[in-house]
């Protein structure tokens, strides 16, 4: 089927997951929205979330995704399930993806999960985590002040590297040996994380196992594209296209050629 899968996020961590769903299935066309004008979604209240990932999601319904991707811990741990049940289409979170990559290289089963404020008070990762393993023990730190310092593009520095050392203090001494990035956002900080944390600690980002979830998915449903030319990506932005297209560039190597400014409000909307 060669229409577009869809992906969503608050902002631009989401890129890191369609980062590597390029790279796993290089024949599908991508449509990105990406709400940088309202991120960061962590410290808002769970209506808000659920009302702005629809949005994002009737905005991608009307280019006919075949399937989404919610590439936001937040809104995941918020949508997720109403979304499978509301949506004919496949629809595929983070979480749990970034669940089993840790279950696989954790020795102690003991794991560590930073996150947004709103995925730490959700709990979806202690039960995704419960959920494949009884014997589990997690620990769970919100780190409010890495979203917004990356969507200012912050990755590196002084103040990015005192920022991820203030957060990650209470819990360096852990006996964890697998830390889970619970946000999307946060693998653009993972080589100052790393430098932090003890060197045997492995540092997992969800966005590996997503893309593997997708092609599953995909492969099984027989939603593949089969077209000879070239996908397609289209990039939307709630924020102004050209820092956007900036921190595609700089950041992740990603030269998107089509980045367009959207507002929701124009829109008819699909009540949901
Ligand atoms: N990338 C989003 C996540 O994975 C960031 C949420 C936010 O905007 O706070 O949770």
């Amino acid at each position: 089927m060669d229409k577009p899968i869809g992906i969503i996020d608050s902002g631009y961590g989401g890129l890191t997951v369609a980062t590597e769903m390029m790279r796993q299935l290089p024949k599908e066309s991508i449509y990105y929205v990406g709400d940088s004008k309202r991120c960061p979604y962590g410290p808002r209240t769970v209506e808000e979330v659920r009302r702005f990932t629809w949005e994002m999601i009737n905005h991608l319904l009307e280019y006919e995704v075949k399937m989404l991707v919610i590439a936001c811990n937040t809104a995941t741990a918020v949508v997720l399930q109403e979304a499978r049940e509301k949506l004919a289409i496949p629809v595929v979170g983070v979480i749990q993806p970034g669940a089993i990559s840790a279950m696989k290289v954790t020795n102690n089963q003991h794991i560590a999960v930073i996150g947004t404020s709103g995925t730490i008070k959700s709990n979806a990762y202690p039960y995704a985590l419960e959920a494949i393993s009884e014997n589990v023990k997690v620990e769970s730190l919100a780190c409010p002040l890495f979203v917004p310092l990356v969507e200012q593009g912050i990755v590196a520095g002084e103040e990015a590297e005192g920022i991820v050392e203030e957060s990650l203090a209470p819990i360096k001494d852990g006996q964890f040996d697998t830390l889970i990035l619970g946000c999307t956002h946060y693998p653009l900080l993972k080589p100052l994380i790393e430098a932090y944390l003890p060197s045997h600690v492995n540092v997992i980002s969800s966005g590996e196992e997503t893309a593997r979830e997708v092609s599953s998915v995909l492969f099984h449903q027989s939603l593949n594209r089969k077209a000879a030319e070239a996908p397609t990506h289209q990039f939307f932005t709630t924020g102004a296209a050209k820092p956007f297209e900036e921190f595609a560039r700089k950041r992740l190597s990603l030269f998107p050629a089509k980045v367009e400014s959207i507002t929701f409000e124009h829109r008819l909307k699909i009540e949901r």
